[in-house]
């Protein structure tokens, strides 16, 4: 896919995207397009019940009097509520309509109403980044109607006063995307393919891009202690893995590293305490937090950022063979502190306990952040519209919730405390890990925090109901896996850790 920006010229091949807004109608552009097509787009509007608003669109193909392929005419809504996530949604929407078309290329000429908070050369990359975002489709394991499937789309050109500055602001926000389009390929991967060894070789590749990356084996892991993570993996004929990736951009090389941590379990059937069939549908998806934290490195790599940081990822498969985990097993983490298995399908946390403890004893990060598919409660809690974060540090709190708002990757606040606390208490161990039946997105962030030590800021994201989508698909997302968190970490980094 070719994305080229240019200065304002005629339309002369593809689909030519214009705009009107909700109440003042046809924006510059389009009043242009229609005074070309001899008031077209006018009687369209006329006969249908497009406004303007959010959303929107009128499509008028082979329009007369233009060379355009088709005319796409875009509601962008209220002047003050067209933001960047709305360009982005508008160029996906655009994009969509492509779909099952002929066209292989879009111009967008979208002007912006007065008043609106994006514009110039930060509008056209957002509208290049929807766009993009849009065109993301995981069709390896196909092998019939590839044609029909395939878009033909070959080339997005985005009109803009502001050529240069465009091109630069894309230059970096195409590193975003390429991180997401790998998370989500991650995560659409099937568990016969994408073991933890097979994880861990996928990251190491990344090492061509500039960060370091080291893989450690079930030995290696054995020394340090990580009876937790290991034991979860016990029950899989595939070793386990933990892979550190490190980016070393700060001008201060010695600058504590921001760090990141995620779930990798490549699936999750449950282990001994075996998930019935239709819960375990999906659970290849149970490495979405490792996957956004691989993803985020590699964008930080691939635009340079000026921070350091360490991407810690536990890779395991949870299966119940004869070695397998059995509830009531006692397994002792590498911090020292032993827990109680009480149901081998609250792994998640067990993983992360090992690789939270490692990755702050190894690495002494200025703040350490948690991403994982980790219950089904936060479902209940908060559905697909945001991720649980839970933290012990209002100031990187606040700091995500910023980040999550500006790139629509929204965070929900959720309580910690020491009621929730006495509820992962064991009759024979430091802790058990299951709380009761009430509270579970808590009292599996309340296990994780005794894996974090006293003065690090910590913040965990509970990315269950976000990191895929088997509803109805989001505009910007047209897979199964959205690639959820790459986006908010790297905006988190961009604008509170770098140089
Ligand atoms: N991977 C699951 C959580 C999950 C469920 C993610 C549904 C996405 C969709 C996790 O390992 C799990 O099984 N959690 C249990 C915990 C329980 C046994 C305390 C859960 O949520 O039921
Ligand atoms: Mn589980
Ligand atoms: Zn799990």
């Amino acid at each position: 896919m070719q994305f080229n920006f240019a200065a304002v010229r005629a339309v002369d091949s593809g689909a030519w995207v214009v705009g009107a807004a909700d109440g003042t109608g046809l924006l510059p552009a389009a009043a242009k397009a229609d005074k070309a097509a001899g008031g077209a787009i006018g009687r369209a509007m006329a006969s249908s019940k497009f406004t303007g608003k959010t959303g929107q669109v009128l499509e008028l193909l082979a329009p007369p009097g233009v060379a355009a392929s088709r005319i796409i005419v875009l509601g962008v809504g209220k002047a003050e509520e067209f933001d960047a996530p709305a360009a982005e949604t508008a160029a996906a929407t655009a994009v969509g309509r492509l779909s099952g078309s002929a066209d292989t290329r879009i111009t967008f000429e979208l002007d912006t109403p007065k008043g609106a908070k994006v514009k110039g050369a930060a509008l056209a990359a957002h509208l290049a980044l929807g766009a993009k975002l849009k065109t993301y489709a995981f069709n390896q394991y196909r092998t019939k109607d590839l044609d029909e499937l395939e878009s033909k789309l070959a080339d997005i050109t985005i009109l803009t006063g502001e050529v240069a500055a465009a091109r630069r602001t894309w230059g970096r926000m195409e590193t975003v995307a390429d991180g997401v389009f790998l998370a989500r390929d991650l995560v659409n991967e099937p568990p016969n393919v994408l073991s933890p060894q097979e994880f861990a070789r996928r990251a190491k590749a990344l090492s061509k891009t500039g960060l370091k990356v080291d893989v450690l084996g079930e030995a290696a892991m054995k020394k340090l202690g990580m009876g937790a993570l290991l034991g979860v993996g016990q029950g899989s004929e595939r070793e386990s893995q933990l892979v550190v990736l490190r980016w070393n951009g700060s001008r201060r090389k010695t600058a504590p590293p921001v760090a990141f941590v995620g779930k990798g379990v490549c699936f999750d059937s449950g282990g001994l305490s075996l998930k019935p069939g239709n819960s375990m549908m999906g659970m290849k998806g149970d490495m979405g937090g490792a996957a956004a934290v691989v993803g985020t490195m590699r964008t930080l790599a691939a635009r340079k950022a000026k921070v350091n940081a360490v991407g810690v990822i536990g890779l395991v498969e949870n299966m119940p063979d004869g070695a397998a985990q059995r509830p009531d097993d006692v397994v002792k983490s590498m911090s020292g502190q032993t827990v109680e298995v009480l149901n081998t399908d609250a792994e998640g946390r067990l993983v992360l306990a090992d690789a939270l403890w490692y990755a702050q004893t190894k690495f002494q990060p200025k703040l350490v952040i948690d991403l994982a598919t980790l219950t089904g409660a936060i479902m209940v809690a908060l559905g697909a519209e945001h991720a649980g974060l839970f933290s012990n540090d209002d100031k990187l709190s606040a700091a995500l919730t910023d980040a999550g708002k500006a790139v629509d990757e929204p965070v929900w606040r959720m309580p910690l405390g020491k009621a929730y606390d006495k509820l992962i208490k064991s009759k024979i161990a430091d802790m058990k890990n299951i709380g009761g039946s009430y509270a579970g997105s808590i009292t599996a962030a309340q296990f994780l925090q005794r894996f974090v030590e006293k003065n690090t800021p910590w913040a965990h994201l509970d990315i269950a109901g976000v990191a895929w989508q088997d509803g109805e698909r989001k505009p910007l997302i047209p897979s199964w896996s959205t690639g959820w968190g790459v986006r908010l970490l790297d905006r988190l980094v961009a604008d509170n850790y770098e140089d």
